[in-house]
């Protein structure tokens, strides 16, 4: 991925940061990047995941997979990190598989997702690091439970990617079902390049070694400089611009297919920065539909916020058909793809001119290749940023403790959280 930061400079933007700034910064890049790397060598959690283009095998993925190669449908069952990713990759290119995701527990939705599915050609992919989390376990055994109902074996159909150990792996192993571990010292929302994430794309027929090949050469540009490195580019001018009022960052893919990566990429930031009374705020946005909702406040609103575009070099393009009306003339000698490009190019000068702080991300095309270029080069990003913040990227406390608290509240075993939950249900 390219980025540039050209309209995030303080001769341009308000917030913005000076080119003083940023090199004055960069002493604090260098230092970060010697901890990423040493962290990276040593295998230290989380920073391990810096290290997955190499350490994933597309060749056992596709053997784990190979008993439901052939479905007509996938049924995914994990949440956060240990579905975001999977759904990043998948809804960004296409396939003749149906994906569904189950995250969420709303009962009317859940029932809706699994209705009118082809069960006898589904494959299910049950993702748990912990193995223990109460959302997905649950709609396991729902999906399981509508195979029953069917009369479809559902072992024969399922894929289990989990821990050493826990509820999933003991259903797992007691069921004999094909599985593969989350990776060491990866946390969920930095799997996506693991097994985690690619078994759905392997499922969907995607090119795993593209994939790996893409972060893999983002991985190689890691060095000590944001000046040469797009991923510290950006993960130190959206630090830099938090510091200066930026407190937000909407991410604005313009590709209809990315707009899964910015719910990916929200849960990344949130929860791997926001911590110590720290952090940037995501927001999620769509390009172009959002120009016609919240552009309005991301040029006119507080200067609170950046705006991260995402765009494409290249992609599928259809021409727009001529018309009889004469004002319209215009939109008959051009195509979607350039009517799409004209939308960004305003909406980015439109900031750019009212002196709104926005950084451009770009991406040859929306391919396997970019695809892993971009997840990782995000990740990267993300960690430097958790460096120069002071903060546990890698931990999730705030998470577990509400994941706690659900558990104790259901009888699922002696919970602090659960008790303060009851204590404070009794005072109202
Ligand atoms: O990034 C994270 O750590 C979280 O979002 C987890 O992925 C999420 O809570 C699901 O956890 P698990 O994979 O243990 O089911």
């Amino acid at each position: 991925m390219d980025v540039d930061i050209g309209n995030a400079l303080a001769s341009v933007a308000s917030p913005g940061v000076s080119r003083d700034s940023l090199e004055r910064l960069d002493e604090q890049v260098a230092d970060a990047h010697e901890r990423i790397e040493t962290g990276m060598a040593e295998g230290e959690h989380g920073y391990a995941a810096l290290n997955l283009p190499e350490r994933t095998d597309p060749d056992e993925i596709r053997a784990a997979v190979e008993p439901v190669a052939d479905a007509e449908a996938l049924i995914t069952v994990g949440i956060g990190g240990s579905a975001l990713g999977a759904a990043t990759i998948t809804d960004a290119l296409d396939s003749d598989t149906e994906t569904v995701y189950l995250d969420n527990v709303d009962p009317a939705w859940v029932s809706n997702r699994l209705e009118g599915l082809p069960l006898e050609n589904t494959a299910i992919n049950v993702v748990s690091r912990s193995g223990t989390t109460a959302e997905t376990l649950a709609n396991f055994l729902v999906v399981r439970e509508a195979f029953e109902d069917a009369g479809v074996d559902w072992t024969e159909r399922t894929i289990v990617t989990t821990g050493d150990s826990g509820p999933l792996r003991d259903l797992s192993d007691r069921h004999d079902l094909p599985s593969l571990k989350v990776p060491d010292g990866v946390p969920g929302r930095f799997s996506a390049l693991s097994a985690v994430g690619m078994v759905a794309a392997a499922v969907c027929g995607h090119d795993l070694e593209a994939l790996l090949e893409g972060a893999a050469a983002e991985a190689e540009t890691l060095t000590g400089s944001l000046f040469d490195c797009p991923a510290y580019a950006y993960g130190a001018t959206a630090y830099a611009l938090d510091a200066r009022g930026a407190g937000m960052n909407a991410m604005v893919p313009y590709a209809e297919s990315l707009e899964t990566y910015s719910e990916w990429f929200a849960q990344l930031w949130a929860e791997s920065l926001g911590k110590d009374d720290l952090g940037q705020t995501p927001l999620r946005a769509l390009g172009v539909t959002d120009q016609h909702s919240q552009l309005q406040l991301y040029r006119a609103g507080p200067r609170d916020k950046v705006v991260t575009f995402v765009t494409t070099r290249e992609s599928e393009d259809r021409s727009i058909p001529a018309t009889e009306v004469e004002d319209l003339a215009y939109l008959g000698d051009a195509s979607l793809g350039e009517l799409l490009e004209a939308e960004f190019e305003a909406t980015e000068a439109s900031l750019a001119a009212a002196g709104r702080p926005n950084v451009r991300v770009e991406l040859e095309r929306v391919d396997e290749y970019e695809l892993g270029g971009l997840l990782y080069g995000m990740e990267a990003a993300c960690v430097l940023a958790g460096e120069l913040y002071g903060v546990n990227t890698f931990e999730q406390p705030a998470v577990e403790w509400a994941k706690n608290a659900t558990r104790g509240l259901l009888g699922g075993g002696e919970f602090e959280e659960a008790e303060a939950v009851a204590e404070k249900t009794e005072l109202r």
